[in-house]
């Protein structure tokens, strides 16, 4: 027996010292050392042995295994190097050769401006909510004081996937869901987002946009609270010395309404106003439906498009740059917010 595993042993070692590539090496190794191999052929000799000569046995054939474990990891570092040298050797690098520019990717602008906002909004305490695209009636339309045969709704309903499910129209709903997951309690949000809505295909409308809803509810809450977190917001994107004008305006969800407009520099120098969102004080009916006292508690609500800042900001001249991913328009967005 002792003669055999001797045998075996020189025999393997010696097939490793030919091994000649890392594939014969490998072929070795499954010979000798895979389940089937001889080293475990030989271990199931253990069982024709008397239990005395069994343990020395054992203790043989496990010498012998770790001696060709050995044996074959040395060996496969001596072909790896080779095969390491061979394919320097013989391959040729031309060191003269211009370098591969690479491109690092950017936020997209749309994203650049919600993150601006977000990072904004969340220093004046208000947290960052969402809700899902694909929304039910009940929230996108009857929770935001518009009911079943409203004629608000037919400016904007158009993607319906069934009876009661829609593409939502605005990021209004959003108000709705925190408002009965707040259960009662104060709460300050934005919310941006996807919204849809059947539009013309002209350069300043899309089917799908981007809003940035906001909603605070607390006690005493005023129109001045209103003014000035829409003031804030409007020097923050677009410099400190703008203003903004509050035109009365109609929305189902708010009570009194307006509409918010910027003001820039015209090329004669003279002043004018551009509209950018909506907003006003939440609808009692709004506060009541999402479970809170409006003799209480009030709010005020606003819903700007972030195409349209952004297209402010950056003087785009068509929307539909921000959706068809050309990185002529994309890579001049990069860093423009920093
Ligand atoms: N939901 C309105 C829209 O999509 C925008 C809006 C206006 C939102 C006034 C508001 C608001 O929260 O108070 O046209």
């Amino acid at each position: 027996m002792v003669e055999h595993i001797l045998n075996l042993k020189n025999t393997a070692l010696n097939d490793i010292n030919l091994a000649q590539t890392l594939s014969e090496l490998e072929e070795i190794r499954v010979k000798y050392l895979s389940k089937k191999g001889e080293v475990s052929l030989l271990m199931g000799k253990l069982r024709d042995l008397s239990p005395e000569e069994r343990p020395a046995f054992g203790q043989q054939v496990n010498v012998l295994k770790e001696s060709l474990e050995v044996a074959l990891y040395q060996k496969k570092q001596v072909l790896e190097d080779q095969a390491l040298l061979l394919s320097m050797a013989s391959e040729k690098i031309d060191v003269t050769l211009p370098g591969y520019q690479f491109y690092q990717g950017s936020l997209h602008p749309l994203n650049q401006v919600i993150e601006d906002l977000e990072d904004l909004f969340v220093g004046m305490g208000y947290e960052v909510a969402e809700g899902p695209e694909l929304e039910n009636d009940h929230y996108n339309f009857e929770m935001m004081n518009l009911d079943k045969d409203h004629p608000a709704r037919a400016m904007q309903d158009s993607f319906y996937t069934d009876e009661t499910m829609l593409l939502r129209t605005h990021t209004s709903p959003v108000q709705a869901r925190t408002m009965l997951a707040k259960k009662g309690e104060p709460l300050r949000i934005i919310c941006p987002g996807k919204v849809y809505r059947r539009d013309d295909d002209d350069p300043t409308h899309s089917h799908q946009f981007t809003q940035i809803e906001g909603l605070v509810v607390d006690r005493n809450i005023t129109f001045a609270n209103l003014k000035d977190a829409l003031l804030k917001m409007v020097r923050h994107l677009f410099g400190p010395e703008r203003m903004i004008r509050l035109r009365p305006s109609y929305f189902p969800f708010t009570e009194p309404s307006v509409e918010v407009d910027v003001t820039y520099i015209k090329k004669d120098g003279s002043i004018g106003y551009i509209e950018i969102l909506g907003a006003g004080r939440v609808h009692p009916n709004v506060l009541r439906m999402g479970g809170y006292d409006p003799e209480i508690y009030q709010g005020f609500a606003f819903g700007v498009g972030v195409e349209r800042i952004a297209i402010l900001k950056y003087k785009i001249d068509d929307i539909r740059h921000f959706y068809t991913n050309d990185l002529r328009f994309l890579r001049q967005f990069k860093g423009v917010n920093k």
